[in-house]
C-alpha cells in the first residue's frame, strides 16, 4: 500500500451533513433526551497491536457489535457479511440526499451495483447504493464499501438506553478483518467530521458536540468514551486544535500545534519544521492523537532524537537492555524504581501553543516487556505509518482524561489521574461496570 496514497484517502472520506431529519431519535417517550452517552472501552492485548475496544449495540434485533476506536476516522464500518443479520439495514441508494453531498468528496468511485460476489440484496451487496472508503489503520489498509443506515443503541449518563433508527455506516468485507482482535468486528470512527459518531449522536439528540475519552491502562477493568457534556472541563487545560491546510473540515483528525519536546525539562534538538504541516512532504506532518496507535509514533528524525535525549537523562546506573522490537531504549528494570505514577524515570513534557504542557511520567512513557526490563513506549512511524509527523499513542494516553471538543475545536487533558491518586478504572466506575 502506498501510504501517500493511503493519507490522501483517509481524509476525503463523506464528510456528509447530517441533518436532524436524517439523524432523528424514536421520541416516543416524554423523558427528557440524554445530556451524555457513555461507551465503555476494554484495552484489549493483541500483539503487536493492543486494541482499545467498544461495543455499540446494532441492527434489529439489536445486537452488541465489538468495535475498535480510531480517534481519527471519518466514518465508522463494520463486517457486512452473512452475520450481519437485520430486518432494519438500509443501503444508502444513489442519489439520496447522503450520496449526493458526499460524492464531491470521493477519492474513489461514488456509485455502484453489489460487486465481489455477495448475496444480492444482503447487507453489503445492494445494487444502486453509494459506497465509502473503509480503513483499517490497524493493518494499514483501505478500500470500499456500501453505505448504510441501521438501528443503534447505546447507554445514556442517566442510566437508560438509548435508540437511534437511523446510524450511518461503512461495510467492511472479511479482507478488511486483518489485524483486528478476535471479536472485533470493524472500527468506531470518533473522529472530527460529520460522518464521525460524535458528530452524528450530537445531531440526533443535541448532545454538546464534544467527547472525553478515559482509558484505562488495565485490560481488566473499563474506561470510558463519554459522548457529550461531563463536568471535567475546568480540571482541563486546553490546546487548540488545527485544521490540516489541504484538506481541511475532510480530515477527521484532531491535530495540536505542539511546539517542542523537553526531557527532563530539556528540549529534544530536531529542526522545528519536523513538527510542521506539508513535512517532509506534501499532505503529511502534525501531531495527532489516536487510539488506533497502541504507542506514541514518530517521524524517524524525530524519533532518534527523542530516543538520543532520553537515554541521555536516565541515570547512568540503570544499565541498557537490548532492544525489544519495536522499542529502541530498554533498559535493565530492577534499577529502576517504583512509583505510584510508574517508573522513576526522566519526564516527557509535549510543549504546546502558548506554553501548555502536557507532562507523561513513567507510567505513560514506559512499557514492561519482560519482568526485568522495560522499554520506553514510543516507536518510530517507519513501523505503522500513517502520515502525522506524531500520533500521540494509546499508551500514553491511559490515565488521562481527554476531551475532544469538537465544537470549540480545541483538545483539554488532564495530565495523569495518577498524580491526583485516582485512574481511568476509577472514573469509568462511574459509569460502567467494570
Ligand atoms: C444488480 O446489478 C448486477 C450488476 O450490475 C446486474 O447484473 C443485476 O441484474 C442487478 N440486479 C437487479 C435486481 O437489479
Ligand atoms: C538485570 O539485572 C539483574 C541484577 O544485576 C540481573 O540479574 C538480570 O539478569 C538483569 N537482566 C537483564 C535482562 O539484563
Amino acid at each position: 500500500m502506498n501510504s501517500l496514497l493511503l493519507f490522501y484517502c483517509s481524509c476525503v472520506l463523506f464528510p456528509i451533513l447530517i441533518s436532524p431529519s436524517i439523524a432523528k431519535t424514536t421520541a416516543t417517550s416524554s423523558l427528557p433526551q440524554p445530556k451524555t452517552l457513555i461507551l465503555p472501552v476494554t484495552k484489549v492485548p493483541h500483539f503487536p497491536r493492543n486494541q482499545y475496544v467498544t461495543v455499540i449495540k446494532q441492527r434489529t434485533p439489536l445486537v452488541p457489535i465489538k468495535l475498535a476506536v480510531d480517534l481519527g476516522l471519518e466514518n465508522s464500518w463494520v463486517l457486512c457479511d452473512h452475520s450481519y443479520v437485520s430486518s432494519t439495514y438500509k443501503p444508502q441508494h444513489c442519489g439520496s440526499p447522503q450520496c449526493s453531498f458526499a460524492s464531491q468528496y470521493h477519492t474513489i468511485e461514488d456509485c455502484r451495483d453489489c460487486f465481489g460476489g455477495g448475496t444480492l440484496n444482503t447487507p453489503g451487496c445492494n445494487n444502486n447504493t453509494c459506497i465509502g472508503d473503509v480503513h483499517n489503520f490497524v493493518a494499514n489498509i483501505i478500500s470500499a464499501g456500501e453505505l448504510f443506515r441501521d438501528v443503534a443503541s447505546v447507554e445514556s449518563a442517566d442510566g437508560r438506553a438509548v435508540y437511534m433508527p437511523n446510524l450511518l455506516f461503512g461495510c467492511g468485507d472479511t479482507m478488511m478483518m486483518e489485524g483486528l482482535a478476535s471479536g472485533v468486528k470493524g472500527i468506531a470512527a470518533l473522529g472530527r467530521t460529520k460522518l464521525a459518531l460524535p458528530s452524528q449522536f450530537a445531531a440526533a439528540f443535541g448532545l454538546e458536540k464534544k467527547f472525553t475519552v478515559c482509558l484505562s491502562s488495565s485490560t481488566t477493568s473499563n474506561g470510558v468514551v463519554l459522548l457529550g457534556k461531563t463536568d471535567v472541563s475546568k480540571s482541563l487545560a486546553y490546546t487548540p486544535t488545527l485544521f490540516e491546510p489541504s484538506f481541511g473540515k475532510r480530515n477527521g483528525k484532531y491535530y495540536i500545534d505542539l511546539k517542542s519536546i523537553k526531557i527532563n525539562d530539556k528540549v529534544v534538538p530536531f529542526p522545528r519544521k519536523y513538527l510542521s504541516f506539508g513535512y517532509p512532504y506534501e499532505y503529511r506532518g502534525g501531531t495527532t492523537l489516536n487510539t488506533i496507535y497502541p504507542y506514541t509514533v514518530m517521524f524517524e528524525l524525530i524519533h532518534s532524537a527523542f530516543v538520543n535525549s532520553f537515554v541521555e537523562a536516565m541515570p547512568k546506573d540503570v544499565p541498557r537492555a537490548a532492544d525489544v522490537s519495536p522499542f529502541k531504549a530498554c533498559f535493565n528494570s530492577t534499577y529502576i524504581a517504583k512509583t505510584p505514577v510508574g517508573p522513576a524515570v526522566p519526564t516527557v513534557d509535549f510543549v504546546m501553543k502558548n506554553g501548555v504542557v502536557w507532562r507523561m511520567l513513567g507510567a505513560n512513557t514506559m512499557v514492561e516487556v519482560d519482568k526485568d526490563v522495560m522499554c520506553l513506549a514510543f516507536v518510530d512511524y517507519g513501523e505503522y505509518s500513517e502520515g502525522s509527523a506524531i500520533v500521540i499513542g494509546g499508551h500514553q494516553l491511559e490515565d488521562n482524561l481527554v476531551q475532544f471538543d469538537i465544537a470549540n475545536n480545541r483538545v483539554g487533558f488532564s495530565n495523569s489521574l495518577l498524580s491526583k491518586q485516582t485512574s481511568c478504572s476509577n472514573f469509568a466506575a462511574k459509569y460502567v461496570n467494570a
